[in-house]
């Protein structure tokens, strides 16, 4: 299984739309993917329309539940989910920056079956706390979504910087899997203007796809449906589809 965290200190960048629909188009490329919604917000357990969470991935944290107690089936294919709540946040001030705090996500993890997920996507919240941190430290990769906006710029340094600092000390495997442009809107030079310095800064760590600026994909979470089910023929499905086949194509650079 290949822990992917969505990761980006910026809010609203795109990491729940990113974590819920290439979920999603994993699942339909028989693909089989466990969300992790490590975000108080829980915006993808909403997403995906679960029933009474209950307090989710928080158990790990404050009791000694196992990580596969808390795996819930959703509606879509290929795709189960560890749920969020809000109780998260209590979680997260019990913890302190200390080793033990920080490996809870990592040990628990051991314990999941180790042959019946192909993609762990660890939804993140919009900051760099110890939630964030335990799923670093649990995490093989980090894929970074990056709204197309100026502002978004000196965000994605930060992320690779963090990144780079879990590496040295606490996670030596960690590393940045892609950057992947979102809400790409081609009508306006800026938005052509930022991608392209994201290209020319990271070159090839930048996906291919680009996720473009799309109101199905904000409709979607009021329906609870992933964009494959929700507009399976619209921008927002082909985009992530093909976000889904560069990821895919790099699980034999990885294996070799
Ligand atoms: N490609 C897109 N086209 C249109 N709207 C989008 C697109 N991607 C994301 N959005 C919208 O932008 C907002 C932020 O997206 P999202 O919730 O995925 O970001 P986030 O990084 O998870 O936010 P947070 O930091 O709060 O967790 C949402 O309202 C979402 O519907
Ligand atoms: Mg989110």
């Amino acid at each position: 299984m290949r822990s992917i965290a969505i990761l980006n200190q910026k809010g609203g960048s795109g990491k729940t739309t990113t974590s819920v629909n290439l979920a999603s188009t994993l699942g339909e490329k028989g693909r089989r993917v466990l969300v992790v919604d490590m975000d108080p917000q829980a915006s993808a357990t909403d997403w995906f329309g679960i029933d009474k969470p209950g307090r989710g991935i928080t158990d790990i944290f404050v009791d000694d539940v196992s990580l596969l107690n808390l795996v819930r089936a959703t509606d879509v294919l290929g795709v189960a989910i560890i749920p969020a709540s809000a109780w998260l946040l209590g979680a997260e001030k019990v913890l302190r920056w200390d080793p033990p705090s920080l490996q809870v996500f990592k040990k628990a993890k051991r314990f999941l079956p180790s042959n019946q997920w192909d993609y762990m996507l660890i939804d993140c919240p919009p900051a760099l706390n110890l939630l964030t941190a335990n799923a670093l430290v649990g995490a093989d990769y980090v894929l970074i979504p990056v709204e197309a906006h100026r502002m978004a710029l000196p965000g994605v340094e930060r992320v690779i910087a963090s990144v780079e600092t879990l590496r040295r000390n606490l996670n030596s495997k960690l590393s940045v899997l892609m950057i992947v442009p979102c809400r790409v809107d081609s009508r306006t030079r800026h938005s052509r203007d930022v991608v392209d310095e994201l290209r020319s800064r990271y070159g090839k760590l930048v996906s291919t796809a680009e996720i473009r600026e799309n109101i199905k994909l904000a409709e979607a979470p009021a329906h609870s449906m992933p964009i494959t089910i929700f507009d399976g023929r619209g921008k927002g499905a082909i985009d992530y589809r093909a976000l889904a086949d560069e990821i895919i194509a790099t699980e034999k650079r990885i294996i070799s």
